[in-house]
């Protein structure tokens, strides 16, 4: 193990063997069902073969993801099939040829129906009501190399052909079984609003450290930067000079070197909350194994309007909560926006001496909510730090630009100046703030959102709940 600086963990061949047995009964719980694994291979064997006979002879179909790879898990046999056209073939005929094939072997009649989605190019998902089974039919270009890439999807054959040469059975095992780990931790995938491990980042994981346990007892070491080249088995920590050109190249900590393309850092969503979530439950596990650790924290969300007015009182904090309504569109990009409608109003917040605590943000279906914790401000001056001392002009302006001030003066090689305050609490401001529809992103309702304080209505209470639950379970 790497030269921790403190805080090392003895890690017992006792608890190594109580991790060994957890491992056992994790993976025979998260496995698929041999009956589940039949219906589904059976299912793909279908599919592929219908694709075979609609389309000509040049396009290649193949069977890609964690279904193909045996990486996925119980209840998630979904598939991935793609259709892979010459690379000579222009974009809109691959993106329209693409959905036609896939429209085209859809059986009505079998209980089978369809959707277009749309991604970074459009696909067909096939639903087989009967056995609960999803299909997603892609199309995509046939490659050799990451230099060939035409379309964003084009990896996933490489990626394919890479997992299934190099991982064991025993192996896949522990793929499922880091999967179940980061899922009860809620960081298993890798959408936006995760921002965590993709399956084909837990498949590189197991690869490059040879297993579960090895990858948990190195994890706990990490301090970023940090690269892992999986192809040439090398990592890079931050103590090497090796790492800063990996640093500016990906513009981030956190670098798991694609080996199918040495241009793309897999890991690039893993968020910092998420890469910090990885290394606590890691820590944890490896000092106190637990089967809980896998299964998720469990709670009651039941008169979720008390539970958060009593988090409200035991913190002696004021919960302020923001409810709106979202368009129905996809679920990343409703995301995205909420995060961004956030960041504005928090920063709106702090310009006015309001800082939030801990902000939240969580959706359900239509129903959005951003909740900020704050001290409980009243206070009718406001004092705002200025520029650095040294910056001389920005000083001068400062002070002309506030000429009002009750009081001037330089702390901390900053001035500061304490003037009568616009909001004497957040309430005022968030008030005010929310009926300005030009704060609102095009997919957020720009009328219709309130405001309320420790008294919050149960639907919205419910989810400021759990998103407070999950956050603080550190
Ligand atoms: P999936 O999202 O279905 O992931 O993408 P998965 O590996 O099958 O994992 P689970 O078990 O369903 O959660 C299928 C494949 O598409 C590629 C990856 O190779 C992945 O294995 N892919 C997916 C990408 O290259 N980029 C992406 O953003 C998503
Ligand atoms: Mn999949």
């Amino acid at each position: 193990m790497a030269d921790a600086q403190g805080g090392r963990i003895n890690f017992t061949s006792k608890t190594e063997e109580s991790l060994k047995g957890i491992m056992t009964r994790v993976l025979a719980d998260v496995s698929p069902t041999d009956e589940e694994l039949a219906l589904s291979t059976a299912y793909s064997n279908d599919l592929v073969g219908r694709l075979k006979k609609a389309v000509p002879r040049d396009i290649k179909i193949v069977a890609v993801g964690s279904s193909a790879r045996g990486t996925q898990l119980r209840g998630s046999s979904d598939l991935d099939i793609f259709l892979l056209f010459p690379r000579r073939t222009p974009r809109d005929v691959l993106e329209k040829k693409g959905l036609e094939y896939g429209k085209k072997i859809v059986r009505k009649g079998k209980n089978e129906s369809y959707q277009v989605k749309y991604a970074e190019h459009p696909y067909t998902k096939l639903l087989l009501k009967d056995i609960g089974i999803a299909a997603d039919i892609v199309p995509a270009y046939k490659i050799n190399g990451a230099d060939e890439l035409g379309t964003a999807v084009d990896r996933t054959q490489l990626h394919n052909e890479f997992i299934k040469s190099r991982l064991s059975d025993s192996q896949k095992g522990d793929v499922r079984v880091l999967k179940a780990f980061l899922k009860a931790h809620g960081i298993y995938g890798a959408g936006a609003r995760v921002e965590g491990f993709s399956g084909y980042l837990c498949e590189l994981l197991i690869c490059h450290y040879g297993s579960f346990t090895k990858l948990l007892s190195k994890s706990i070491y990490m301090k970023l930067p940090f690269v892992i080249d999986v192809l040439s088995g090398k990592e890079y920590h931050s103590r090497d000079q090796q790492v800063a050109p990996y640093v500016k190249k990906f513009k981030s900590e956190f670098i798991v070197i694609d080996p199918t393309d040495k241009n793309r850092n897999v890991a690039a969503v893993v968020s910092g909350e998420a890469l910090a979530r990885f290394i606590m439950a890691s820590r944890i596990l490896l000092t106190k194994p637990s089967l809980d650790f896998f299964y998720g924290i469990k709670y009651s969300d039941v008169y979720s309007e008390r539970r958060v007015k009593r988090i409200s009182r035991e913190l002696d904090l004021d919960i302020y909560a923001i409810t709106m309504r979202t368009s129905d569109v996809s679920e990343e990009i409703v995301v995205q926006q909420l995060r961004k409608l956030s960041k504005r109003i928090s920063g709106a917040l702090v310009d006015k001496g309001f800082s939030p605590i801990m902000t939240l943000e969580e959706l359900s279906g239509c129903d959005a909510v951003i909740s900020f914790i704050m001290d409980r401000y009243r206070s009718k001056s406001l004092t705002i730090r200025g520029p650095d001392l040294h910056m001389g002009h920005p000083v001068g302006a400062f002070f002309d630009s506030h000429p009002e001030a009750l009081a001037r003066f330089f702390e901390g090689g900053k001035v500061i100046m304490i003037e009568k305050a616009e909001y004497e609490s957040p309430k005022e401001l968030l008030n005010e703030l929310i009926k300005d529809k030009s704060i609102y992103p095009s997919c957020i309702n720009n009328k219709g959102a309130r405001l309320y304080v420790n008294d919050i209505p149960e639907k919205y209470a419910k989810l400021i709940y759990s998103a407070f639950i999950f956050k603080t379970n550190v």
